[in-house]
């Protein structure tokens, strides 16, 4: 694939696979939502970051395979496959329709059988249990033809049920083979119910080490993560991969996430404009690490991940544009191989164009610089170095510098808009109210231009006012001294998330009103809103509910 998809838009490609999906199996009026979210960040990681493939060549000799043994996971496939190029994502609206090539279950593709199949397609899934054994013919092929393609298989928990499964386990050992990763999306759950009540699969993991295979055990919604496993498996020298991904079933969906029901059923078409804004939504919250007393950075991002954190803000500061001086891009590296939680480098420097390099080299994943320090041109070329080594630019404002004009024509290259909601220089200090409706503005003119990227607010964001500026449209949100400061970290990362899903749950029911389709969402919503009832001051309307 050559270039290295950068990690905001990777989400955001992500995203868009999840809206095509649920758009997709709505209009249809069945699919698998269950399956096809629980496996998005595998097959996104595979297709817009890993694997060797063309949409242009679909069978260039050269690609590498991804076999989707779960075959009922298609929308969610086909929509990978839609928005990494193979065919228009339009025609996802037509899926499950008479005539259509897009139905519940993949088929092969073929030249003479372009009419029921898409390019891209290695396997015609359905019948579950067979792809492994399939990847194990390519793999052995392409390896008897002395290729270096990779062959990729993702595997279901439920289907492990099936004997075939490890009779190709035992084989693919046997033939010690390198070139073929096993992704097991486990996701707990099957067709009628949860796959420890129904054939216990646990231990998953001593079972695949027991069969020989190299075993990675990963977080399965956690990008970076998926990244690192791919990558070590591709180290791998004499024996199969397995990357046992923890995921959840219908995640992005909040009434749809662990739930049994939402296997195979799909929500009322109605409620698509409702589940797009919640997958639009998502929100990343990133402690910054220069809040609170000690200075062990480390420490504060092992915590950090623990307390389930998205993403490390990480305030560099030169004493000249700030009054302050933090560390610079030698203490980032120094800290890099500590996660692979993405590091989010907000640079408060002056002429940072000078020094853009050395945070390239420091593997950071969003660099944003502030307008304040830059002209357009030194901006562009910013930009363009972190694009071309796929690192999210970013720009930042001081609370009292708005949007400059010479940034629209960069926009389509710009991932953050970081707005500053305290004077930059310390962590600790009161959000400035009239930031508020700065955001709220700058939110609204930036979509009117096309703006797809993350508004960033930062400075003085507790759980006080983080209803408010998501509402006025911000969804990554530093937070230094709320979790820092607090003494319970994990404690203080769950509170600001709770805040984030009250200000999205009211936001949904807006919505609803708006569309006249309230009763029915509380009633599809209930067991979400049930512990947010009294925030939203709908407990008796909840309870009056039949
Ligand atoms: C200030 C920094 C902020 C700050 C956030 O210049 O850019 O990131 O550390 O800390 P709190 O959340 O405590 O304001
Ligand atoms: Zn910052």
């Amino acid at each position: 694939m050559g270039f290295r998809m950068r990690y905001l838009d990777l989400k955001r490609k992500i995203c868009s696979v999840r809206m095509l999906a649920i758009q997709g199996i709505a209009e249809a009026g069945s699919g698998h939502p269950g399956a096809s979210f629980s496996a998005a960040e595998l097959m996104g990681v595979l297709y817009f970051r890993k694997m060797n493939h063309s949409p242009k060549k679909p069978d260039w000799s050269e690609r590498d395979y991804f076999i989707n043994s779960k075959g009922h996971s298609a929308p969610g496939f086909f929509a990978t496959l839609a928005i990494a190029g193979y065919f228009p994502p339009t025609e996802m609206k037509t899926l499950r329709k008479l005539g259509s090539r897009l139905q519940g279950h993949p088929v092969r593709y073929t030249q003479k059988e372009t009419h029921q199949s898409v390019p891209g397609t290695e396997f015609s899934g359905g019948s579950e249990g067979i792809g492994l054994s399939v990847s194990i013919g390519i793999a052995l092929a392409n390896r008897l033809d002395g290729k270096k393609n990779r062959v990729y298989t993702l595997i279901g928990d439920g289907e492990s049920n099936e004997g075939q499964i490890w009779e190709a386990a035992m084989a693919a050992a046997k033939f010690k083979l390198h070139n073929l990763v096993a992704i097991l999306d486990r996701n707990r759950i099957q067709q009628d119910g949860f796959t420890e009540d129904i054939m216990p699969l646990d231990p998953t993991r001593d079972k695949w080490s027991a069969f020989n295979w190299n075993v990675i055990e990963i977080g399965g919604h956690n990008v970076e993560q998926i990244i690192d496993a791919l990558n070590k498996a591709s180290e791998a020298k004499d024996s199969p991969t397995i990357i046992i991904a923890n995921t959840v079933k219908g995640n992005g969906i909040k009434h749809m996430t662990n739930n049994p029901q939402w296997h195979g059923k799909a929500p009322p078409r109605e409620h698509t404009p409702l589940l797009l804004e919640e997958l639009r939504s998502e929100c990343l919250i990133a402690p910054s690490i220069i809040a609170g007393q000690q200075e062990n950075y480390e420490e504060k991002i092992r915590s950090a991940e623990r307390g389930g954190a998205d993403i490390i803000h990480l305030d560099i500061m030169d004493g000249r544009f700030v009054p302050n001086t933090t560390f610079y891009s030698d203490t980032i590296k120094q800290l890099r191989h500590i996660t692979t939680l993405p590091f989010d480098a907000h640079l408060m420097i002056e002429n940072p164009l000078a020094h853009i390099q050395d945070y390239i080299d420091a593997r950071c994943d969003i660099v944003s610089v502030h307008a304040e320090t830059c002209s357009e041109s030194e901006f562009a070329q910013i930009t363009d170095r972190l694009l071309s080594n796929g690192i999210s630019p970013g720009i930042a404002l001081n609370p009292s510098t708005d949007l400059p004009n010479w940034l629209f024509p960069h926009l389509q290259d710009v991932d953050v808009v970081l707005i500053m909601s305290v004077n930059p220089g310390f962590a600790g200090q009161k959000f400035i109210p009239e930031v508020l409706s700065k955001i709220r503005l700058i939110n609204q003119k930036l979509r009117e231009h096309g703006f797809l990227g993350y508004i960033e607010a930062d400075g003085g964001i507790d759980a006080t006012m983080l209803q408010a500026v998501y509402e006025a449209g911000a969804r990554i949100f530093v937070a230094g001294n709320a979790v820092y400061g607090s003494g319970d970290i994990h404690g203080a990362i769950i509170q600001l998330r709770y805040k984030v899903n009250v200000a999205l749950e009211r936001k949904l029911l807006e919505q609803a009103n708006s569309i006249g389709i309230r009763r029915d969402w509380l009633k599809t919503r209930k067991h979400i809103l049930i512990p947010l009832a009294n925030e939203l001051g709908i407990e008796e309307e909840l309870h009056a509910l039949k």
